[in-house]
């Protein structure tokens, strides 16, 4: 199976049972909920290849990072801390997508993009993908 199928599957089987809990906090869930939305679009333009629809949706991610470090949670210090730190992470993962996006889209406006190495950059763009899942699940293993 591929990478891409591989994350897929993951993304479904640890966020089908995250979208059925309840939460008090109706603006936490409601951008969980995007995120969601938004990770499944970025996968599926992963497979067909369009990464300059990617660039549009990761800013949605990393813009919601930065309001997830702001979510009202009951933690103790310590426990605050690692959840700020793992949304901080959340952003920079996204931020490295948002680059490598950027950069197979100005490869393919140039006419003279050698293919072999606009194959090797998909690769390091669906890896980026998976680095960001893996910050959504370690949060969401400790603090959901
Ligand atoms: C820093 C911690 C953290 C990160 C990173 C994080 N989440 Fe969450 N997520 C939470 C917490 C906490 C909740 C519970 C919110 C609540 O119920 O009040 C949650 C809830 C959710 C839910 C369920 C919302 C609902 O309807 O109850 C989904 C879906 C979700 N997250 C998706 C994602 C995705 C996709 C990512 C990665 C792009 C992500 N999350 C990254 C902490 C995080």
């Amino acid at each position: 199976m591929n990478f891409l199928c591989r994350m897929l599957i993951a993304l479904a089987i640890v966020f089908i049972p995250l979208s059925e809990a309840k939460s008090q906090d109706k603006e936490a869930k409601k951008l969980m909920g995007d995120n969601y939305d938004v990770m499944q679009r970025i996968l599926i333009n992963l497979i067909k290849e369009h990464h300059d629809l990617i660039v549009k949706d990761i800013d949605i991610i990393i813009d919601h990072s930065k309001k997830i470090s702001q979510m009202r949670i009951n933690l103790t210090p310590e426990e605050h801390e690692q959840f700020r730190s793992f949304a901080y992470l959340l952003q920079t993962r996204a931020q490295n997508l948002k680059i490598i996006s950027l950069n197979i889209k100005e490869k393919k406006q140039e006419s003279t993009a050698d293919v072999p190495k606009m194959d090797y950059l998909r690769d390091v763009a669906a890896a980026h993908f998976g680095e960001v899942v893996a910050m959504c699940v370690r949060c969401h293993n400790q603090f959901r």
